[in-house]
């Protein structure tokens, strides 16, 4: 049972809020733990904050992920879902269906991307994160979203789904144009989803004349019983690859880096973990990274298809449903010390990477990606310091991602390769 407040409910969606959302996000775990609010945008949503019913509802069949299912009037005025998506032909996408459309899209990509081959990309994402750092490492000092974070999960989506390398450069523009006007001005968000998907139905055209190793032309070689992607669907599959795996991978770098760099002594100990050549704590710490200060801070929209109870609070038909897996993550009912940063702990069910049919399906890419990222730099630069102060780092103000907008550091410059000339 919620208990009565003795203090007002902290502000939601301030920039106060946006820097730091957790003693709001205590709040409501504590008094009002499924809560109506209305969102910025005018839409009215539900927000679950406990890791229970969290769980429960990402897992809740009766809660649809397609947009036709929220009630009337927002859905009119047309304010939810990703921006610059209503092109109907990349409505199609995994993050919009239920069963059984789902459940037949999602067999057919995941015959294509396979952790194999995540797991044999793993050479390729190495000599990224080293090439990204390369152009900086001499410098002594960095904005690490900029210069590093942005860059590296584009290009390595652009080279896992067999962008060729000239064309990169654009689709990192595109990208950054969709990530600078989230939350803001839709327009430029709406040209940059038109550039993408006239790019990629593009490359699909191509690459199913030469079929190559990539990813793109895996997607359409995959058959599940006769059944295959249609180029509209292989194209609206490649584009939530290259959009639900760009600014998440961004502020998993990002927010793990600030989280890293604001705790010496964890940072010690991954530091020297790292420098030792072992990969157990790396792995725990990447994990503990996406439950502490994870990229996305609520779950995608979800709409009651007929009427349920979340924590025994009852959510009409046609109502937004979106869990607060910021929230949950740091739910003391679940997580011993859930405040702290614990980068060796066990027990971390997390749901950074959210739970049931829509569990990430890139989580793999993720984790590897998130992993090099992390030892190469504490390897490379060890004396990696935050060049500001953490209160006057500026937050995204984005509703569903958690992100920074930028992270100055500084540290040795690197000293440049001794060349042996011939
Ligand atoms: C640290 C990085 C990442 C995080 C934290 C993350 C998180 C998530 C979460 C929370 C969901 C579920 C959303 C919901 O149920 O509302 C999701 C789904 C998804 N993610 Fe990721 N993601 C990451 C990276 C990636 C990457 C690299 C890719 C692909 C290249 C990717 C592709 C997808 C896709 C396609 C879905 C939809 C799956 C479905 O609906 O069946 N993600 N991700």
């Amino acid at each position: 049972m919620p208990n009565q407040p003795t203090a007002p409910m902290p502000p939601l969606f301030t920039w106060e809020f946006a820097a730091d959302p957790y003693p709001a996000y205590a709040w409501l775990r504590e008094h009002a733990p499924v809560h109506r609010t209305t969102l910025p945008s005018g839409v009215d949503a539900w927000l679950v904050t406990r890791y229970a019913d969290a769980r429960q509802a990402l897992a809740d069949s009766r809660l649809s992920k397609n947009p036709a299912h929220h009630s009337e009037q927002a859905h009119r005025t047309g304010r939810v879902g990703i921006p610059g998506e209503r092109q109907a032909d990349l409505m199609t996408h995994l993050l919009n269906i239920d069963p059984p459309d789902h459940t037949r899209l999602r067999r057919l990509v995941s015959k294509a991307f396979t952790p194999r081959r995540v797991a044999e990309f793993e050479p390729r994402v190495q000599r990224l994160t080293d090439r990204l750092i390369d152009s900086f490492a001499a410098r002594g000092s960095a904005d690490l979203i900029h210069e590093f974070a942005f860059p590296l999960p584009i290009y390595a989506i652009c080279d896992l789904l067999g962008v060729p390398a000239e064309d990169q450069d654009d689709l990192r523009d595109w990208a950054g144009m969709m990530i600078r006007h989230h939350g803001g001005r839709r327009g430029g968000v709406g040209r940059a989803v038109k550039q993408i998907r006239k790019y990629l139905a593009e490359l699909i055209h191509r690459k199913r004349a030469d079929l190559g190793d990539d990813l793109i032309s895996g997607l359409i070689r995959a058959s599940d019983h006769g059944e295959h992607l249609t180029e509209n669907e292989a194209a609206a599959m490649a584009f939530i690859l290259l959009f639900a795996g760009f600014e998440t991978t961004i502020n998993l770098v990002g927010n793990g880096l600030l989280a890293l760099l604001c705790d010496p002594g964890q940072r010690a100990l991954l530091q020297e973990s790292v420098q030792r050549g072992e990969s157990g704590l790396l792995a725990t710490a990447v994990e503990e990274l996406l439950r502490y200060d994870g990229p996305v801070e609520l779950a995608t929209w979800r709409f009651a298809t007929s009427p349920l109870s979340i924590g025994g609070v009852e959510i009409p038909v046609g109502d937004p449903v979106l869990v607060v897996l910021a929230a949950a993550d740091r739910d003391p009912a679940r997580f011993d010390r859930p405040g702290t940063l614990d980068l060796a702990r066990r027990d971390n069910p997390h749901l950074g990477f959210g739970h049931g049919i829509h569990y990430c399906i890139g989580a793999p890419l993720a984790r590897l990606e998130g992993q090099r990222a992390l030892a190469t730099l504490l390897t490379r630069l060890p004396d990696l310091r935050l060049a500001a102060e953490p209160g006057e780092l500026r937050w995204r103000g984005g509703l569903i991602m958690r992100g920074l907008r930028e992270l100055p550091v500084s540290f040795t410059p690197e000293e440049p390769a001794n060349v042996i000339e011939s």
